[in-house]
């Protein structure tokens, strides 16, 4: 199968689930729902609903069954960048190509954007069982995804992320905000097919993989914020530099973090069924390979 035909096909099927359930807000205009599709509609890579997508394929769903999950994790992960961006957090001014929510809108209404996108995407997975998912599988999986989100995850990682400022880490400790500020995402995204089928095994396998994909995801994010071209990321470069963060390549070394980077790929595919991983593989290629 040609992994980039694939890609293709399932961002198009996702972009059209997304318009859907965008629609069906009704935006007017100062409603908080035009800040919401305001920064859902910049675009991005869509890689984690696409990772859902490849995920229910692996474990045998069909793709359409598991939509509103796909969307809720691209609403959970558009939420997580409004509120980085916040001049409380990261204060950035460009995000997927525009300005951030906060420059358009006003703090206030980007936070309550962001919280709403948040809340949003929980209204989507409590719903798959119209989709013909067990109540159990439903709560599973909407369980794996709260945890995700909050102080267990990504919440955590923002702690851990923004108190490591001007701070000489270890690289457990730097690895550690990774898993939680943006690997445990990942690993919900891939889990959640398998928990919403009630396969624990698969959900962990799949996790596992999600693990690495997402620790080596943020490494490439560091990277390119050193390296890569602005315009092409749709946000500005040399910002970690500048607000003192702890990333890879401070810590190791352009060289170092490549290395390492190397080593995610590789133990990323231990465990998955080579028979079924094509897609998965190809998509962590995409994210190590890209330049925005
Ligand atoms: C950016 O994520 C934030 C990180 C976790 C590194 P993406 O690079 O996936 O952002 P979009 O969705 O493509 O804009
Ligand atoms: C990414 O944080 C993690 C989340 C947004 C939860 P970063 O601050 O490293 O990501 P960018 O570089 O602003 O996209
Ligand atoms: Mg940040
Ligand atoms: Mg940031």
């Amino acid at each position: 199968m040609d992994v980039q035909q694939w890609m293709n096909r399932a961002r198009q099927q996702i972009e059209s689930w997304i318009q859907q359930s965008v629609e069906s807000w009704q935006a007017a205009s100062g409603s908080v729902e035009e800040a919401m599709a305001y920064s859902v509609n910049a675009g991005g890579k869509r890689l984690r609903p696409q990772l859902v997508v490849a995920a229910s394929e692996y474990v045998g769903i069909d793709p359409e069954r598991v939509r509103d999950a796909a969307v809720a994790v691209e609403y959970l992960h558009t939420y997580s960048l409004i509120h980085d961006d916040l001049p409380a957090m990261d204060n950035d001014d460009m995000r997927r190509g525009r300005p951030t929510s906060h420059k358009v809108f006003g703090e206030a209404m980007a936070i309550l954007a962001g919280d709403a996108l948040l809340t949003e995407a929980f209204v989507l997975m409590s719903r798959l069982d119209a989709a013909g998912f067990s109540p159990w599988g439903v709560v599973r999986a909407t369980n794996q995804l709260a945890k995700a989100a909050g102080r267990q995850g990504l919440v955590r990682g923002q702690v851990q992320d923004l108190a490591g400022e001007h701070q000489e880490l270890s690289v457990e400790a730097l690895s550690d905000i990774h898993r939680n500020k943006t690997a445990v995402l990942f690993e919900a995204c891939l889990s959640i097919p398998a928990l919403l089928a009630e396969d624990e095994g698969q959900a962990k396998v799949l996790s596992r993989f999600g693990r690495h994909f997402g620790l080596a995801f943020q490494m490439v994010d560091d990277i390119l914020n050193v390296v890569g071209d602005a315009r092409q990321l749709g946000k500005a470069t040399g910002t970690d530099a500048g607000l003192g963060k702890a990333t890879y390549p401070r810590l190791l070394g352009m060289e170092g973090a490549r290395q390492l980077l190397g080593d995610h790929v590789r133990d990323a595919k231990h465990g998955l069924d080579p028979n079924k991983a094509q897609v998965l593989e190809g998509l962590l290629t995409f994210a190590v390979e890209r330049t925005w």
